[in-house]
């Protein structure tokens, strides 16, 4: 485990406007990081945290429980990348700016870098390592490579995951509404077309 001691981080859905009014609280949160009340009114799993210090809580990803012990302050990107090596999601800076670390919680793309790893008990994570199994992969993935939508590749998975989300919400989505839904992630590189155009395919398809 990495030792966060030295780190001072500040600290769903899938436009930015929608993140933005959702986890207001989780920044107010993050930004009183000592006080443990708040981050324990948060979330109903957490009855009682008593301190700033590190606090073992059981998380669930891609399906399997995972024992991590944690600051309060931690958020759920660090825990991801750090403790479990899901390095999938990926941090580009820490105010939410971008969508690189999105992952799914209980569905919903979630920024993980911008989510106290705490509020996420008893929840549900999944990340883009759960889009494979085996020699399968999610058909937003394989969109992905078909439509060329990707060049460097750091902005990939939490378009991936940012993608599989909206098109399950919106099976049937249109082009309007898929450049709508994926407004909250940004692309460097300019891949906007073929993901768009993967996109467009899977909901043609019923958003397979
Ligand atoms: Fe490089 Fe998107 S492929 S940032």
């Amino acid at each position: 485990m990495l030792d966060r001691k030295d780190k001072n981080r500040s600290g769903p859905s899938f436009n930015r406007r929608n993140f933005l009014k959702g986890s207001g609280a989780a920044v107010a949160a993050t930004a009183l990081a000592t006080s443990q009340e708040l981050a324990a009114a948060q979330n109903n799993n957490i009855s009682k945290i008593t301190s700033a210090e590190p606090t073992t809580i059981t998380l669930n990803v891609n399906g399997k429980d995972y024992d991590v012990t944690v600051e309060p302050r931690v958020t759920l990107l660090e825990v991801l990348r750090d403790d479990l090596n899901f390095t999938g999601c990926k941090e580009v800076d820490d105010r939410g700016a971008d969508g690189a670390d999105t992952v799914l919680v209980d569905g919903k793309a979630t920024l993980a870098g911008s989510r106290l790893a705490i509020e996420c008990v008893g929840k549900t994570i999944n990340t883009v390592e759960s889009l494979r199994n085996g020699d399968q992969v999610d058909p937003v993935v394989s969109g992905f490579v078909k439509h060329d939508a990707m060049q460097c590749g750091f902005c990939t998975p939490g378009f991936v995951m940012a993608t599989r989300a909206f098109l399950n919400e919106h099976p049937k989505a249109s082009l309007e509404e898929i450049r709508h839904g994926l407004g909250g992630n940004i692309c460097r590189c300019g891949t906007y077309a073929g993901i768009t155009a993967c996109a467009m395919e899977l909901a043609q398809k019923g958003g397979a």
